[in-house]
């Protein structure tokens, strides 16, 4: 079988390599990939700005769906034939989260999926959400838990209240998707007219050029009558942060995920005293969370944005396509 190698931190480095079948432990499942996904972090690792001191070489990539071809001793529930998708912090399975989850989350430091047969935990592995294809549900295990993550976990959202989100990448579109199925109102912020003009056709209330409106923040308090956004979804990070406190109502969520403009910042912290805002950093979400999202799909159908889908063959051209920012939704790959 053919799996993706990265030999050294950079892109180019990422080549297409034959391997031995992987056979599954015990407690483990061997799955035929169909679809991946493609997230931000995925370059992130393979730059080597995720973390340097990860092992190479090694399989990259996060999040995939596909077909289970064997299965390892003791594992229960699971069998040849059935389709599934994987869930990114493998070890996290419910309740709160503990810091050596992170050496389980997928596509480094645990297994990455660009490969055509994949080795995982049974534990990493879920059924295909009903009526969701496997290029469907390879966008799920992080963009569209870590929007559920903010948005429900952490943001209790209730109808009618009003959902901030930034850029139009993966996490964003399905927080717009999410917060419109949950009846909220949604404003959201991209660099181009052109790409807010699809967020408006996928249910956004308010669009806000960040690019045209450098204050967008004024914009989100006009357009909230002053109030502000009860939950922001904060992707972008050190060159964000400052505004979405000022666009946050007192009392309201600041969901911390993303750090699109870097992390370190010289931030007034006035608003979050002064508004007693709610703080939350987000790593993607446990297993039991995925599972109610899950249950939420099935309730409120709900299409993933596929931004555009490349060969298996073309991975690194997919990731180069990340790399331009040129996407709305998700970026898939299918084999
Ligand atoms: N903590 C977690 O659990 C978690 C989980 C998933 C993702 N993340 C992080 O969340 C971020 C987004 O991830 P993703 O996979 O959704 O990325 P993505 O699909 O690559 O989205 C990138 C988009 O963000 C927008 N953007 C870039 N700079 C921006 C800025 N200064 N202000 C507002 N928007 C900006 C751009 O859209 P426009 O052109 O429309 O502006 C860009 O296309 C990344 O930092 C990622 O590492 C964290």
């Amino acid at each position: 079988m053919r799996a993706y190698q990265l030999d050294r931190f950079a892109l180019d480095h990422l080549h297409l390599a034959d391997m031995p079948d992987p056979v599954p432990g015990p407690g483990e499942v061997a799955v035929d990939m169909r679809a991946l996904s493609l997230n931000y972090r995925d370059l992130l690792v393979i730059r080597g700005q995720y973390n340097p001191n990860l092992r190479l070489p090694a399989t990259p990539i996060s999040d995939g769906a596909g077909v289970v071809s064997a299965v390892g001793p003791d594992v229960r529930g699971l069998r040849a034939g059935d389709a599934v998708m994987t869930h990114f912090v493998a070890g996290w399975i419910d309740g709160p989260f503990r810091e050596q989850y992170v050496a389980t989350t997928l596509g480094l430091p645990a297994a990455g999926v660009a490969a055509e047969r994949v080795v995982l935990p049974a534990q990493a592995l879920l059924p295909l959400p009903a009526g969701f294809d496997f290029q469907q549900a390879a966008t799920l295990p992080i963009a569209a838990l870590t929007a559920w993550s903010a948005l429900v976990t952490e943001g209790n959202l209730q109808p009618g209240q009003v959902v901030l989100t930034l850029g139009t990448g993966g996490v964003s579109v399905f927080a717009l998707q999410l917060a419109k199925a949950m009846n909220a109102t949604v404003i959201i912020t991209s660099s181009s007219d052109e790409k807010l003009a699809r967020a408006r056709e996928l249910g956004a209330d308010h669009t806000i050029n960040y690019r045209t409106r450098p204050d967008w923040h004024r914009e989100v308090l006009r357009l909230t009558g002053g109030r502000g956004a009860d939950i922001t979804v904060e992707n972008g990070g050190a060159g964000t942060l400052s505004q979405s406190l000022r666009a946050t109502r007192a009392g309201g969520v600041v969901a911390m995920l993303g750090a699109l403009t870097g992390l370190s910042a010289d931030v007034n912290l006035a608003p979050v005293l002064m508004k007693r805002l709610r703080i939350c950093g987000i790593m993607v979400d446990s297993r039991a969370a995925f599972e109610r999202l899950c249950a939420f799909l099935a309730q409120h159908p709900l299409e993933p944005v596929i931004d555009r889908v490349f060969p298996f063959e073309q991975l690194p051209d997919a990731l180069r396509w990340m790399e331009t920012g040129r996407h709305v939704g998700k970026i898939v790959v299918a084999f």
